[in-house]
């Protein structure tokens, strides 16, 4: 049994995400969705809004698992669930420059492989804040969400006809 971690903030989770983790369940015989909880980050959603974003983005979870992550140490998340391997999307050569070294961290702390999987073309510009600024702006971000997480980003943006909306 091959099993993985996708581990990340999802706040929210959008269409990148969703396409690496298709990609990663093809690879794997099992993938954990690992939904992090870091007290120093602020979040837009909170972590139940969050899981419940991801997991209402499939239509079956075969093969898939959606859980919080709690706010340890990945490397022992990893190690307590019998994952051999984290997954990474990579959009960009800076996005390398940042995982690296936590990759060879994570492998001395527990012996768990990163593997890195590139974005598609077409999500390679996303990233879940850019997706929040934008649709608190106003702009349309339904072709880069599901339609769950738009429901919600659409609940807290500001109609384009009301005070201070554009
Ligand atoms: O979506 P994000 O916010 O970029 O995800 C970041 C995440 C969860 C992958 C990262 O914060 C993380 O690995 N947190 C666990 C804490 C940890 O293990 N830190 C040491 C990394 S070498």
């Amino acid at each position: 049994m091959r099993r993985a971690v996708y581990p990340g903030s999802f706040d929210p989770i959008h269409n990148g995400h969703l396409e690496v983790i298709a990609r990663a369940a093809g690879l794997f015989d099992e993938l954990i969705v690992a939904v992090s909880t870091n007290y120093s980050k602020k979040y837009r959603f909170s972590l139940d809004e969050r899981l419940e974003m991801a997991k209402s983005a499939f239509a079956s979870l075969r093969g898939i698992s959606i859980e919080p992550m709690g706010e340890g140490l990945l490397a022992e998340y990893c190690h307590d669930r019998g994952a051999s391997a984290i997954i990474k999307g990579l959009r960009s050569s800076s996005d390398f420059d940042y995982e690296l070294p936590m990759a060879t961290m994570n492998r001395q702390l527990s012996g768990v492989e990163t593997v890195f999987l590139p974005a598609e073309s077409r999500y390679q510009h996303l990233s879940s804040t850019m997706i929040k600024e934008v649709a608190t702006l106003g702009g349309d971000v339904s072709d880069f969400v599901p339609k769950a997480v738009l429901k919600r980003l659409l609940a807290g943006a500001p109609r384009p006809d009301s005070p201070g909306g554009h």
